[in-house]
């Protein structure tokens, strides 16, 4: 398996997992992370053999934003034509299922990350926020955006001009997280639902979520139409038919991914 400098990669069963490890800056996304992250995920998202991935960091912090120290001291035009956060679009881009797998802090550029993925599960230590406010700039790496689609705009303005933390369980409420756990339990349940999603039929797990994505940000006249091409085509798997027979035969479906 290929070494990353800022990551830690592994895959277990049918699940790739990767782990943000800047332990000495509390996982602060610098561009060799982001290199690093799209680089792991999309060797995963081009494995049949994979079916879910986990994205976590460690005990005290998912990832504590970008690197603040890397950027300090750039000019906006540098920003603008390094693309700065622009490699971060392929990883949100991947067609496999994500799950973070969040505990500590989830902070500027962390929970932007974590709302690129497709499930967020929190342990009851996790603090979300986007502070850059109080860095004299704005988030960055798509929080303006998806924070509101994933908390409504009054709670997302308030979080985003205030530069509040919220804790998991102010986050479960809000939408943003899906469950809190134990913290001591975040693996394992990350584990267990990756496990269960990764065993189920890959191009309806691939329909599924352009689905869900196009949903973010189509009109419902426009993604219902999509939802009935793609829930069309999926009759043309095998998988469908094994899925659809399991079921009649009252045994567990076997399949293929494909
Ligand atoms: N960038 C670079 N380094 C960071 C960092 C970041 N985002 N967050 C933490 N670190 C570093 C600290 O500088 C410190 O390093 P040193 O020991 O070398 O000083 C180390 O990680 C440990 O951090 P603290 O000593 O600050 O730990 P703490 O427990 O006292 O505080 C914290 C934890 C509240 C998360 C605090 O570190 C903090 O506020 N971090 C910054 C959070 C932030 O502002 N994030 C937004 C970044 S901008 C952004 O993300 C833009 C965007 O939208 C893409």
């Amino acid at each position: 398996m290929t070494e990353y400098e800022t990551i830690l990669v592994e895959t277990r069963g049918r699940v790739g997992w990767i782990t943000l490890n800047r332990p000495e800056a509390l996982n602060a996304l610098n561009t060799q992370t982001m290199t690093d992250v799209v680089a792991a995920a999309s060797l995963f998202d081009a494995d049949d053999a994979i079916g879910a991935i986990v994205l976590t960091g460690s005990e005290r912090a998912f990832a504590a934003g970008a690197d603040i120290k890397e950027m300090e001291s750039k000019s906006g035009l540098e920003m603008f034509m390094g693309d700065h956060f622009g490699d971060w679009a392929r990883f949100a881009a991947v067609r496999t299922p994500v799950i973070a797998a969040v505990s500590g802090y989830a902070l500027g550029g962390g929970c932007e990350l974590a709302m690129m993925c497709d499930i967020i599960l929190a342990a009851d230590s996790a603090k979300f926020g986007q502070p850059e406010i109080n860095l004299g700039v704005i988030p960055g790496m798509g929080g303006s955006q998806r924070l509101i689609r994933a908390v409504g705009y009054y709670k997302a303005a308030e979080l985003i001009l205030s530069g509040r933390m919220m804790d998991a369980a102010e986050a479960e409420r809000s939408g943003l997280v899906s469950r809190v756990v134990p913290a001591a339990e975040l693996l394992d349940e990350a584990a267990k639902l990756a496990d269960g999603i990764a065993a189920k039929s890959l191009p309806a797990l691939y329909a599924a979520k352009a689905t869900l994505d196009a949903a973010m940000e189509v009109p419902l006249a426009e993604g219902l139409r999509l939802e009935r091409h793609v829930f069309a085509s999926l009759f043309d798997t095998a998988d469908q038919k094994e899925g659809m027979a399991a079921f009649r035969e009252k045994r567990p479906p076997a399949f293929q991914g494909r």
